[in-house]
């Protein structure tokens, strides 16, 4: 294992020169956060252990963040980035990602207690881990560039891969859905959903605002992924004329829940989608005298080279099974907590 010290990241993550403030475009951009982030924990951890701690919390959180965030960058980098380049070429970076996958598994193996080891050879693992993803970067960074500089590499993100900056906001017992970008509260939130641990328990956070005498208001997104929308009580019975119903909401959660849950369990088989497109049909109805959700109903088409129809039915049913939404749907609680605030 290769010895190194690591620099102490503090504040933002840095951005390469000349950025503004707005999410990673490029590919170099993409790295540049990942190996912050990935820094910064193995910082605290190896911090830790000089301090004679075993790090629980710092392994916890740096081996969550190698398999949620640089393991999705490396799967999104072969299915987006490698095919446009020649295979000889990606050849080195191919065994990097399985080294690198190797690494993280390793990672999070000591992190469960699978994998018993001493302080020292823990924070010789992490600092081979920070150094070979360092390395694998700058190569990587170079390699697909060919020629061209290297803020002309696309980001994964651009070609529809994973945002990494919805980690930092997700992560947490609490996500508040107003603090995200509006347009990806819901599926940031479904994303931390999905990459909930056994036993843990996560609260989503957002707010409405509701006039009672004209039946409009607005509703927010704690995330700020998407803007205010203006919702009515005439979208959910008569007309939408540009406004939101909570059923429109909630078929929104309920196809993205389910795109993620199929995407996570089609990876899992190795089996990469070209196209994914799901629309889910909330209904409300009349049922006992009182308005009802009474069905969502899932359309998914999918291309999906290499799984046959048998395959795919299979994935689908794996992914009915994990897709939290769905359960929602299937007859969840519901409890309300309410303040009734002093009269003015
Ligand atoms: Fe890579």
């Amino acid at each position: 294992m290769t010895e190194v010290s690591l620099t102490p990241p503090h504040g933002q993550p840095p951005r390469p020169a000349g950025l503004t403030a707005r999410p990673p475009l490029t590919l170099a951009e993409e790295h540049v956060l990942l190996l912050w982030q990935v820094t910064a924990s193995a910082e605290k951890l190896l911090t830790a252990i000089e301090h004679g701690r075993w790090p629980d919390a710092e392994l916890a959180a740096l081996a969550g963040y190698a398999q949620a965030e640089v393991l999705r960058q490396v799967s999104d980098e072969e299915a987006l980035l490698f095919p446009a380049v020649p295979s000889q070429t990606v050849a080195g970076l191919a065994r990097d990602h399985v080294r690198l996958r190797a690494a993280a598994e390793f990672l999070a193996r000591a992190a469960a207690g699978d994998q018993p080891m001493s302080p020292a050879q823990l924070a010789a693992a992490v600092r081979d881990f920070v150094v070979q993803l360092e390395r694998h970067l700058r190569n990587e960074e170079d390699l697909l560039a060919s020629g061209r500089a290297q803020h002309d590499v696309p980001g994964t993100v651009t070609l529809g891969g994973h945002p990494h900056e919805w980690y930092p906001l997700t992560e947490g017992p609490v996500v508040d859905l107003d603090a995200l970008p509006a347009d990806q509260a819901v599926a940031a939130a479904v994303d931390r959903l999905l990459r909930m641990r056994r036993g843990e328990q996560v609260e989503l956070q957002s707010g409405t605002g509701l006039d009672p005498a004209s039946g409009t208001g607005t509703v927010r997104m704690g995330s700020g992924a998407a803007g205010e929308l203006a919702v009515t009580w005439a979208s959910r019975t008569e007309r939408a004329d540009g406004k939101t119903s909570p059923e429109e909401l909630a078929a929104a959660a309920h196809s993205a829940c389910y795109a993620m849950a199929l995407a996570l369990r089609l990876g899992e088989h190795k089996a990469v989608p070209e196209r994914l497109a799901i629309t889910a049909t909330v209904t409300l109805d009349w049922a006992g005298g009182v308005p009802t959700i009474v069905s969502s109903h899932l359309d998914v088409t999918a291309s999906v080279p290499g799984l046959d129809k048998a395959g795919f039915d299979a994935v689908i049913g794996e992914a009915s099974d994990l897709c939290p939404v769905s359960r929602l749907f299937g007859g969840a609680k519901i409890t309300v907590g309410a303040t009734l605030e002093p009269a003015p």
